[in-house]
């Protein structure tokens, strides 16, 4: 399986801080926000991974991720997002880097308590999403569940959302998703929507959607943002991490020392 996390954008809502750098380099607690995402994918043995930036912070993200996975057998590829145009279009740049596999896409500001590397190692075919209960639904894809729990529905960002749960930034497919992708047309918001593609699956009944119980973030305000480095913090979750994430930015602040200290001399 490949892995893809969504780290473009130009994330408005949190200039200033957005105007120095990307919303994914922003610090969560002790690591920057993308450690977070790499940790679900790494956790899940998923070795190559495609990082999808903006332009303006695409050195920056070399400078922190370029070399650093590479003697624990982690392969990073990079690919310039020039215009934001929805999250399914993650699956039309990295087509050629799908190639024939199934795939997970993280989204670079979700930041989750559970650890759901087990339920992607499982996965065999079709399309696997996660949903977590929320106060404010109407700001997110929500799925509506049947009295067995089954998926009913998914709109994106309803009036009147018909369930509290909405759809969480971590999605599992089958190769299929580069085909549906493709044959997307731009929403009223102007994107390709990943909601489109999680209803295509529901149609052909392919679409399982696991609940979440665990604290699930994205920090994408400034509210949000604070609480996502208080609860990481709290629960520790800086501390559960793949033990590949830890030793990595181990050797990167070992070599940056290193550096530091021949400048001074
Ligand atoms: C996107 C998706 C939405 C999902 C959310 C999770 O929303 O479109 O379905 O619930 O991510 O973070 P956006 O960040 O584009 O507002």
């Amino acid at each position: 399986m490949k892995g893809i996390i969504l780290a473009g954008g130009t994330a408005t809502r949190l200039f200033p801080l957005t105007v120095t750098t990307s919303k994914q380099l922003l610090p969560v607690y002790d690591r920057q926000m993308i450690f977070y995402p790499l940790n679900i994918l790494i956790k899940a043995k998923i070795r190559e991974i495609l990082i999808i930036v903006a332009p303006e912070h695409s050195g920056q993200f070399l400078n922190l991720l370029g070399s650093i996975f590479e003697k624990f057998n982690i392969h990073l590829e990079f690919k310039v997002q020039k215009v934001p145009r929805g999250l399914a279009d993650a699956f039309i740049l990295g087509k050629t880097f799908i190639g024939q596999e199934a795939v997970t896409m993280a989204l670079g500001d979700n930041i989750f308590e559970d650890d759901l590397s087990e339920k992607i190692r499982k996965f065999k075919k079709g399309g696997l999403v996660f949903a977590k209960r929320v106060p404010d639904p109407e700001r997110f894809g929500v799925v509506e569940f049947d009295k067995k729990g089954r998926a009913l529905s998914i709109e994106e960002k309803p009036l009147k959302p018909k369930s509290s749960f909405c759809l969480t930034g971590l999605y599992v497919y089958d190769n299929q998703v580069v085909k549906f992708a493709r044959g997307l047309k731009p929403s009223s918001r102007g994107e390709i929507e990943i909601t489109d593609i999680n209803r295509q699956y529901l149609e052909q009944k392919m679409l399982k959607v696991e609940k979440i119980r665990g604290a699930w973030l994205d920090a994408g305000t400034y509210d949000s943002l604070l609480e996502a480095g208080r609860i990481v913090r709290e629960k520790k979750i800086f501390a559960k991490m793949d033990p590949v994430i830890d030793k990595a930015i181990l050797c990167l602040n070992e070599e940056l020392k290193a550096i530091a200290k021949k400048r001074l001399f």
